[in-house]
């Protein structure tokens, strides 16, 4: 039986591990190439012992620039382009509105949005016609409980928002076809 993904390049951010790892298998079942990024060496290690063929780790911190130009630039170098970006690095911790510091405020922005923006960003030169961008989200941007409250996940929503209205996103979908789920 044919595989969805054979031949096609994805990267997962955040792929040692949780959902990422998840998502990191299903690719490389699926047929693909898969570049997992993480920021403990040990913990990629032994996600790419877990997926088997055709994964690579790529060690690298998605808040910090200078990483995702290193990141981006060894897909570029051992893929050549990017046919899947899984932008899934981020956290989660729960918090409410008066229990919110300003390291986690800082965490926060630095991780899952200014990460996140770049991750996305600066994967766009390597991306192809009818190339996928899926971003790892929550129901908790919109939908809290009493002790579930979280504010790490919810400027990822307004960030979805940003990403789907960035003039630059929207171009590149009508000419080239490619999505931004
Ligand atoms: N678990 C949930 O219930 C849940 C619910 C809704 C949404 N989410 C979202 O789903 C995504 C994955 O969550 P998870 O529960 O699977 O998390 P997890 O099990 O803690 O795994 C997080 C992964 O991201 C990596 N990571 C974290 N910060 C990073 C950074 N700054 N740069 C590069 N890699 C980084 C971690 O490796 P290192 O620590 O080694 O960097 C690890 O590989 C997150 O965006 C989270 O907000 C999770």
């Amino acid at each position: 039986m044919s595989k969805k993904l054979e031949g096609k390049i994805a990267v997962v951010t955040g792929g040692s591990a949780g959902i990422g790892l998840g998502i990191a298998k299903r690719f490389a079942q699926e047929g693909a190439r898969v570049f997992i990024t993480g920021r403990r060496q040990s913990e990629l290690d032994k996600a790419i012992a877990s997926i088997g063929r055709n994964a690579s780790a790529i060690q690298g911190d998605t808040a910090n620039l200078a990483d995702l130009d290193r990141i981006y630039a060894t897909v570029k170098a051992q893929g050549g382009h990017l046919d899947v970006l899984a932008a899934n690095a981020g956290f989660y911790e729960p918090g409410t509105l008066g229990e919110i510091t300003e390291a986690h405020f800082d965490k926060t922005f630095n991780i899952n949005v200014r990460g996140l923006l770049f991750a996305v960003q600066k994967a766009l030169p390597l991306l192809t016609k009818g190339s996928s961008v899926i971003l790892t989200g929550s129901v908790a941007s919109t939908f809290t409980r009493r002790r579930t409250s979280s504010f790490s996940h919810a400027p990822k929503r307004w960030l979805r928002s940003a990403l789907w209205a960035s003039r630059q996103v929207a171009v590149l979908i009508r000419r080239f076809g490619r999505t931004l789920p």
